[in-house]
Protein backbone atom coordinates (compact mmCIF):
# COMPACT_ATOMS: atom_id res chain seq x y z
CA UNK A 1 0.00 0.00 0.00
CA UNK A 2 3.08 2.43 0.33
CA UNK A 3 4.29 1.88 -3.10
CA UNK A 4 2.32 1.97 -6.59
CA UNK A 5 2.36 5.54 -6.80
CA UNK A 6 -0.02 6.50 -3.87
CA UNK A 7 0.35 9.85 -2.56
CA UNK A 8 2.68 9.05 -0.09
CA UNK A 9 6.06 10.13 -1.24
CA UNK A 10 8.00 9.28 1.77
CA UNK A 11 7.74 6.63 4.75
CA UNK A 12 7.38 9.67 6.73
CA UNK A 13 3.97 10.15 5.15
CA UNK A 14 2.71 7.00 6.62
CA UNK A 15 -0.76 8.23 8.15
CA UNK A 16 -0.19 8.28 12.41
CA UNK A 17 -2.92 5.66 13.33
CA UNK A 18 -1.01 3.39 10.71
CA UNK A 19 2.22 3.82 12.19
CA UNK A 20 1.10 3.53 15.84
CA UNK A 21 -0.55 0.08 14.81
CA UNK A 22 2.36 -0.73 12.85
CA UNK A 23 4.23 -0.13 16.02
CA UNK A 24 1.97 -2.54 18.50
CA UNK A 25 2.76 -4.85 16.11
CA UNK A 26 6.35 -5.17 16.15
CA UNK A 27 9.07 -6.41 19.03
CA UNK A 28 10.07 -3.24 21.25
CA UNK A 29 13.77 -3.87 19.39
CA UNK A 30 12.17 -2.62 16.13
CA UNK A 31 9.98 0.58 18.13
CA UNK A 32 13.40 1.65 19.33
CA UNK A 33 15.07 1.60 16.46
CA UNK A 34 11.40 2.94 14.38
CA UNK A 35 11.63 5.63 16.52
CA UNK A 36 15.01 7.34 15.37
CA UNK A 37 14.42 7.17 11.69
CA UNK A 38 12.94 10.71 11.82
CA UNK A 39 11.26 13.28 13.80
CA UNK A 40 7.53 12.18 12.60
CA UNK A 41 7.90 8.85 13.39
CA UNK A 42 9.63 10.05 16.49
CA UNK A 43 6.98 12.14 17.59
CA UNK A 44 3.98 9.65 16.70
CA UNK A 45 5.57 6.96 18.52
CA UNK A 46 7.10 8.59 21.30
CA UNK A 47 3.84 9.85 21.79
CA UNK A 48 1.55 7.00 21.04
CA UNK A 49 3.68 4.45 22.73
CA UNK A 50 2.25 2.80 26.13
CA UNK A 51 3.75 -0.16 26.84
CA UNK A 52 7.99 -1.08 26.31
CA UNK A 53 9.85 -3.90 27.75
CA UNK A 54 13.68 -3.83 28.15
CA UNK A 55 13.54 -7.38 29.01
CA UNK A 56 15.56 -8.90 26.33
CA UNK A 57 18.41 -6.16 26.79
CA UNK A 58 21.41 -8.07 28.21
CA UNK A 59 24.21 -5.27 29.56
CA UNK A 60 23.03 -2.14 28.48
CA UNK A 61 19.77 -1.81 30.31
CA UNK A 62 20.84 1.67 32.53
CA UNK A 63 21.97 3.60 29.25
CA UNK A 64 18.93 2.54 27.14
CA UNK A 65 16.73 3.99 29.94
CA UNK A 66 18.77 7.01 29.91
CA UNK A 67 18.10 7.72 26.25
CA UNK A 68 13.96 6.28 26.00
CA UNK A 69 12.60 7.63 29.21
CA UNK A 70 12.88 11.25 28.34
CA UNK A 71 11.55 10.47 24.92
CA UNK A 72 9.02 7.56 25.52
CA UNK A 73 7.39 10.13 28.31
CA UNK A 74 3.70 8.75 28.13
CA UNK A 75 4.12 5.08 29.05
CA UNK A 76 1.91 3.18 31.24
CA UNK A 77 3.90 -0.07 31.19
CA UNK A 78 7.46 -0.44 31.76
CA UNK A 79 9.06 -4.34 31.95
CA UNK A 80 12.71 -3.97 33.26
CA UNK A 81 12.55 -7.65 34.29
CA UNK A 82 16.41 -8.66 34.33
CA UNK A 83 18.10 -12.11 34.00
CA UNK A 84 21.53 -10.59 35.61
CA UNK A 85 21.28 -7.44 37.74
CA UNK A 86 22.13 -4.30 36.27
CA UNK A 87 19.51 -1.59 36.73
CA UNK A 88 20.41 1.12 38.73
CA UNK A 89 18.90 3.94 40.84
CA UNK A 90 20.03 6.88 38.48
CA UNK A 91 17.89 5.14 35.38
CA UNK A 92 15.12 4.42 38.41
CA UNK A 93 15.46 8.12 38.77
CA UNK A 94 15.22 8.88 35.41
CA UNK A 95 11.97 7.01 34.55
CA UNK A 96 10.53 8.58 37.93
CA UNK A 97 11.67 12.47 36.71
CA UNK A 98 10.36 11.64 33.07
CA UNK A 99 7.00 8.92 32.75
CA UNK A 100 4.96 10.22 34.98
CA UNK A 101 1.92 8.38 33.67
CA UNK A 102 3.07 4.69 34.35
CA UNK A 103 0.84 2.28 35.62
CA UNK A 104 2.44 -0.72 35.79
CA UNK A 105 6.33 -1.55 36.49
CA UNK A 106 7.86 -4.23 36.66
CA UNK A 107 11.55 -4.33 38.32
CA UNK A 108 11.63 -7.59 38.98
CA UNK A 109 14.82 -8.84 40.20
CA UNK A 110 16.90 -5.56 40.52
CA UNK A 111 19.35 -6.40 43.31
CA UNK A 112 21.17 -3.67 42.64
CA UNK A 113 18.15 -1.28 43.68
CA UNK A 114 18.42 1.12 46.93
CA UNK A 115 15.98 3.43 48.72
CA UNK A 116 16.88 6.18 46.30
CA UNK A 117 14.62 4.35 43.68
CA UNK A 118 11.90 3.79 45.73
CA UNK A 119 11.94 7.49 46.88
CA UNK A 120 12.04 8.47 43.28
CA UNK A 121 9.48 6.71 42.21
CA UNK A 122 7.05 7.80 45.48
CA UNK A 123 6.99 11.45 44.08
CA UNK A 124 7.30 11.07 40.44
CA UNK A 125 4.87 7.78 39.26
CA UNK A 126 1.46 8.18 42.24
CA UNK A 127 -0.74 6.33 39.44
CA UNK A 128 1.19 2.92 40.07
CA UNK A 129 -1.41 0.23 40.44
CA UNK A 130 1.40 -2.79 39.80
CA UNK A 131 4.44 -2.89 41.36
CA UNK A 132 6.90 -6.07 41.13
CA UNK A 133 9.70 -6.04 43.20
CA UNK A 134 10.54 -9.33 43.53
CA UNK A 135 13.97 -10.02 44.12
CA UNK A 136 14.82 -6.56 45.35
CA UNK A 137 16.47 -7.38 48.20
CA UNK A 138 18.19 -4.48 48.99
CA UNK A 139 15.07 -2.16 49.92
CA UNK A 140 13.95 -1.36 53.44
CA UNK A 141 11.11 -0.72 54.96
CA UNK A 142 11.36 2.42 55.75
CA UNK A 143 10.99 3.69 51.99
CA UNK A 144 8.51 0.84 51.05
CA UNK A 145 6.24 2.48 53.99
CA UNK A 146 7.16 5.92 52.22
CA UNK A 147 5.75 4.90 48.91
CA UNK A 148 2.98 3.70 50.10
CA UNK A 149 1.71 7.41 51.37
CA UNK A 150 2.19 8.75 47.61
CA UNK A 151 1.38 5.43 45.53
CA UNK A 152 -1.94 4.92 46.90
CA UNK A 153 -3.95 3.01 43.63
CA UNK A 154 -1.49 0.09 44.39
CA UNK A 155 -3.52 -3.29 43.67
CA UNK A 156 -0.74 -5.59 42.73
CA UNK A 157 2.70 -5.21 44.58
CA UNK A 158 5.47 -8.45 44.53
CA UNK A 159 7.72 -8.39 47.17
CA UNK A 160 8.99 -11.38 46.70
CA UNK A 161 12.35 -12.23 48.50
CA UNK A 162 12.44 -8.50 49.74
CA UNK A 163 13.04 -9.95 53.18
CA UNK A 164 14.58 -6.10 54.74
CA UNK A 165 11.67 -4.33 53.20
CA UNK A 166 8.50 -6.57 53.98
CA UNK A 167 8.55 -5.85 57.51
CA UNK A 168 5.77 -5.57 59.73
CA UNK A 169 5.95 -1.73 59.78
CA UNK A 170 5.99 -1.77 55.83
CA UNK A 171 3.08 -3.95 55.88
CA UNK A 172 0.80 -1.31 58.01
CA UNK A 173 1.59 1.25 55.95
CA UNK A 174 0.63 -0.60 53.06
CA UNK A 175 -2.84 -1.60 55.35
CA UNK A 176 -2.87 1.95 56.42
CA UNK A 177 -2.18 3.29 52.48
CA UNK A 178 -3.57 1.54 49.80
CA UNK A 179 -6.99 -0.06 50.66
CA UNK A 180 -7.20 -0.78 47.23
CA UNK A 181 -5.12 -3.77 47.60
CA UNK A 182 -5.46 -6.84 45.60
CA UNK A 183 -2.49 -9.19 45.41
CA UNK A 184 0.82 -9.41 47.38
CA UNK A 185 2.91 -11.60 47.59
CA UNK A 186 4.93 -11.86 50.11
CA UNK A 187 7.20 -14.94 49.60
CA UNK A 188 9.81 -15.94 51.60
CA UNK A 189 9.53 -12.74 53.70
CA UNK A 190 10.54 -14.51 56.55
CA UNK A 191 10.24 -11.48 59.12
CA UNK A 192 6.30 -11.03 58.43
CA UNK A 193 4.29 -11.99 61.66
CA UNK A 194 0.68 -11.86 62.55
CA UNK A 195 0.97 -8.35 63.47
CA UNK A 196 1.38 -7.53 59.83
CA UNK A 197 -0.91 -9.82 58.13
CA UNK A 198 -3.46 -9.19 60.26
CA UNK A 199 -3.35 -5.19 59.83
CA UNK A 200 -3.30 -6.10 55.61
CA UNK A 201 -6.36 -8.20 56.52
CA UNK A 202 -7.98 -5.53 58.13
CA UNK A 203 -7.00 -2.50 55.78
CA UNK A 204 -6.82 -4.04 52.43
CA UNK A 205 -10.98 -5.98 52.21
CA UNK A 206 -10.35 -5.97 48.61
CA UNK A 207 -7.60 -8.75 48.34
CA UNK A 208 -7.65 -11.92 46.23
CA UNK A 209 -4.69 -13.35 45.86
CA UNK A 210 -1.98 -13.26 49.37
CA UNK A 211 1.63 -15.64 48.97
CA UNK A 212 2.94 -16.02 52.26
CA UNK A 213 4.80 -19.08 51.21
CA UNK A 214 8.07 -19.04 53.65
CA UNK A 215 6.44 -16.23 55.98
CA UNK A 216 7.31 -18.76 59.31
CA UNK A 217 6.57 -16.74 61.96
CA UNK A 218 2.72 -16.33 60.75
CA UNK A 219 0.25 -18.47 62.68
CA UNK A 220 -3.38 -19.40 62.72
CA UNK A 221 -4.03 -15.99 63.53
CA UNK A 222 -3.14 -14.64 60.58
CA UNK A 223 -5.18 -16.98 58.39
CA UNK A 224 -8.64 -16.36 60.84
CA UNK A 225 -8.14 -12.71 60.33
CA UNK A 226 -8.07 -13.53 56.11
CA UNK A 227 -10.82 -15.49 56.75
CA UNK A 228 -13.07 -13.53 58.64
CA UNK A 229 -12.11 -9.70 56.79
CA UNK A 230 -10.88 -10.62 53.41
CA UNK A 231 -14.24 -12.51 51.82
CA UNK A 232 -12.94 -11.86 48.20
CA UNK A 233 -9.64 -13.81 48.80
CA UNK A 234 -9.23 -16.42 45.89
CA UNK A 235 -5.71 -17.33 46.53
CA UNK A 236 -3.92 -18.13 49.24
CA UNK A 237 0.05 -19.96 49.32
CA UNK A 238 0.67 -20.56 52.93
CA UNK A 239 3.69 -23.26 51.41
CA UNK A 240 6.01 -24.29 54.45
CA UNK A 241 4.09 -21.86 56.89
CA UNK A 242 4.37 -24.64 59.38
CA UNK A 243 2.87 -22.98 62.64
CA UNK A 244 -0.62 -23.12 60.82
CA UNK A 245 -2.97 -26.31 62.26
CA UNK A 246 -6.30 -27.17 61.55
CA UNK A 247 -8.27 -23.91 63.21
CA UNK A 248 -7.25 -22.32 59.93
CA UNK A 249 -8.33 -24.54 57.67
CA UNK A 250 -11.55 -24.66 59.90
CA UNK A 251 -12.13 -21.04 59.80
CA UNK A 252 -11.31 -20.61 55.97
CA UNK A 253 -13.72 -23.36 55.96
CA UNK A 254 -16.35 -21.32 57.14
CA UNK A 255 -15.65 -17.90 55.77
CA UNK A 256 -17.33 -19.87 52.96
CA UNK A 257 -20.74 -19.19 55.12
CA UNK A 258 -19.32 -15.85 55.40
CA UNK A 259 -18.88 -15.15 51.50
CA UNK A 260 -22.29 -16.51 50.76
CA UNK A 261 -24.79 -14.00 52.71
CA UNK A 262 -22.73 -11.19 51.10
CA UNK A 263 -23.20 -12.75 48.00
CA UNK A 264 -26.98 -12.37 48.79
CA UNK A 265 -26.79 -8.94 49.57
CA UNK A 266 -24.86 -7.90 46.44
CA UNK A 267 -25.56 -8.02 42.68
CA UNK A 268 -21.72 -8.85 42.01
CA UNK A 269 -22.04 -12.56 41.33
CA UNK A 270 -20.58 -16.08 40.29
CA UNK A 271 -17.07 -14.47 40.86
CA UNK A 272 -18.23 -14.25 44.61
CA UNK A 273 -19.67 -17.70 44.39
CA UNK A 274 -16.20 -19.54 43.78
CA UNK A 275 -14.81 -19.00 46.74
CA UNK A 276 -11.16 -20.10 47.55
CA UNK A 277 -9.37 -21.49 44.16
CA UNK A 278 -5.87 -21.94 44.59
CA UNK A 279 -4.68 -23.11 48.48
CA UNK A 280 -0.93 -24.19 48.61
CA UNK A 281 -0.94 -25.83 51.41
CA UNK A 282 2.12 -27.88 50.83
CA UNK A 283 4.76 -28.65 53.81
CA UNK A 284 2.58 -27.42 55.99
CA UNK A 285 2.93 -31.06 58.20
CA UNK A 286 0.71 -29.80 61.68
CA UNK A 287 -2.42 -30.19 59.46
CA UNK A 288 -4.68 -33.09 59.71
CA UNK A 289 -7.31 -34.91 57.10
CA UNK A 290 -10.16 -33.54 58.68
CA UNK A 291 -9.60 -30.19 58.48
CA UNK A 292 -8.44 -30.04 55.18
CA UNK A 293 -11.52 -32.15 54.06
CA UNK A 294 -14.10 -29.45 55.61
CA UNK A 295 -12.13 -26.73 53.45
CA UNK A 296 -12.47 -29.30 50.24
CA UNK A 297 -16.18 -29.72 50.89
CA UNK A 298 -16.85 -25.88 51.38
CA UNK A 299 -15.01 -24.48 48.08
CA UNK A 300 -16.12 -26.90 45.15
CA UNK A 301 -13.54 -24.80 43.20
CA UNK A 302 -10.48 -26.23 45.03
CA UNK A 303 -11.10 -29.30 43.59
CA UNK A 304 -8.29 -31.31 41.79
CA UNK A 305 -9.61 -31.67 38.48
CA UNK A 306 -8.01 -33.35 35.12
CA UNK A 307 -5.44 -30.54 34.00
CA UNK A 308 -5.93 -28.10 36.89
CA UNK A 309 -4.26 -28.76 40.50
CA UNK A 310 -5.84 -26.17 42.96
CA UNK A 311 -5.60 -27.45 46.19
CA UNK A 312 -1.83 -28.28 46.60
CA UNK A 313 -0.79 -30.40 49.27
CA UNK A 314 2.48 -32.30 48.36
CA UNK A 315 4.75 -33.30 50.87
CA UNK A 316 1.98 -33.63 53.61
CA UNK A 317 2.32 -37.53 54.15
CA UNK A 318 -0.56 -37.24 56.94
CA UNK A 319 -3.19 -35.71 53.70
CA UNK A 320 -3.07 -38.23 51.71
CA UNK A 321 -6.41 -39.69 52.77
CA UNK A 322 -8.03 -35.99 51.50
CA UNK A 323 -10.49 -36.55 48.89
CA UNK A 324 -10.31 -33.39 46.67
CA UNK A 325 -11.16 -34.43 43.52
CA UNK A 326 -13.03 -33.81 40.61
CA UNK A 327 -16.49 -34.22 40.54
CA UNK A 328 -17.89 -37.10 38.26
CA UNK A 329 -20.46 -34.93 36.78
CA UNK A 330 -19.88 -31.81 34.95
CA UNK A 331 -19.88 -29.40 37.20
CA UNK A 332 -19.97 -25.40 36.61
CA UNK A 333 -16.51 -25.15 38.06
CA UNK A 334 -15.13 -26.47 35.37
CA UNK A 335 -16.15 -23.15 33.11
CA UNK A 336 -13.26 -20.56 33.36
CA UNK A 337 -13.22 -18.16 36.40
CA UNK A 338 -10.65 -15.36 36.31
CA UNK A 339 -6.96 -16.45 38.00
CA UNK A 340 -5.62 -14.51 40.51
CA UNK A 341 -2.16 -13.84 39.10
CA UNK A 342 0.39 -13.31 41.94
C1 LIG B 1 7.00 -10.35 38.87
O1 LIG B 1 8.31 -10.82 38.70
C2 LIG B 1 8.51 -12.20 38.91
C3 LIG B 1 10.00 -12.48 38.76
O2 LIG B 1 10.49 -11.92 37.56
C4 LIG B 1 7.64 -12.99 37.94
O3 LIG B 1 7.75 -14.37 38.21
C5 LIG B 1 6.18 -12.56 38.07
O4 LIG B 1 5.40 -13.23 37.13
C6 LIG B 1 6.09 -11.06 37.86
N1 LIG B 1 4.73 -10.58 37.79
C7 LIG B 1 3.88 -10.43 38.82
C8 LIG B 1 2.53 -9.93 38.48
O5 LIG B 1 4.17 -10.66 39.96
C1 LIG C 1 1.05 5.86 55.33
O1 LIG C 1 0.95 4.99 56.44
C2 LIG C 1 1.64 5.37 57.62
C3 LIG C 1 1.24 4.41 58.71
O2 LIG C 1 2.00 3.27 58.68
C4 LIG C 1 1.33 6.76 58.06
O3 LIG C 1 2.17 7.14 59.11
C5 LIG C 1 1.50 7.71 56.90
O4 LIG C 1 1.09 8.99 57.29
C6 LIG C 1 0.69 7.27 55.73
N1 LIG C 1 0.85 8.17 54.62
C7 LIG C 1 -0.14 8.88 54.15
C8 LIG C 1 0.21 9.83 53.02
O5 LIG C 1 -1.27 8.77 54.56
C1 LIG D 1 3.45 -24.20 46.32
O1 LIG D 1 4.15 -23.04 46.74
C2 LIG D 1 5.56 -23.11 46.63
C3 LIG D 1 6.12 -21.84 47.15
O2 LIG D 1 5.60 -20.74 46.45
C4 LIG D 1 5.98 -23.34 45.20
O3 LIG D 1 7.38 -23.49 45.11
C5 LIG D 1 5.30 -24.58 44.67
O4 LIG D 1 5.60 -24.71 43.30
C6 LIG D 1 3.80 -24.45 44.86
N1 LIG D 1 3.19 -25.69 44.38
C7 LIG D 1 2.48 -25.74 43.27
C8 LIG D 1 2.11 -27.10 42.79
O5 LIG D 1 2.11 -24.74 42.67
C1 LIG E 1 5.89 -22.25 65.79
O1 LIG E 1 5.94 -23.60 66.21
C2 LIG E 1 7.08 -23.93 66.95
C3 LIG E 1 7.07 -25.43 67.15
O2 LIG E 1 5.81 -25.90 67.51
C4 LIG E 1 7.09 -23.15 68.25
O3 LIG E 1 8.24 -23.44 69.00
C5 LIG E 1 7.08 -21.66 67.89
O4 LIG E 1 6.99 -20.90 69.07
C6 LIG E 1 5.92 -21.33 67.00
N1 LIG E 1 6.04 -19.96 66.56
C7 LIG E 1 5.09 -19.05 66.77
C8 LIG E 1 5.37 -17.69 66.18
O5 LIG E 1 4.06 -19.30 67.34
Amino acid sequence: MLGGGGKMSDWKDIPMELLLRIVSLVDDRTVIIASGVCTGWRDAICLGLTRLSLSWCQNSMNNLVLSLSPKFTKLQTLVLRQNIPQLEDYAVETIANCCHDLLDLDLSKSLKLSDRSLYALAHGCPYLTKLNFSGCSALSDASLAYLTGFCRNLKNLNLCGCVRAASDRALQAIAYNCSQLQSLNLGWCEDVSDAGVMSLAFGCPDIRALDLCGCVLITDDSVIALANRCLHLRSLGLYYCQNITDKAMYSLAHSRVKGKHDMWESVESRYDEEGLVNLNISQCTALTPPAVQALCDSFPALHTCPGRHSLIISGCLSLTSVHCACAIQAHRMVSTFPHPAL
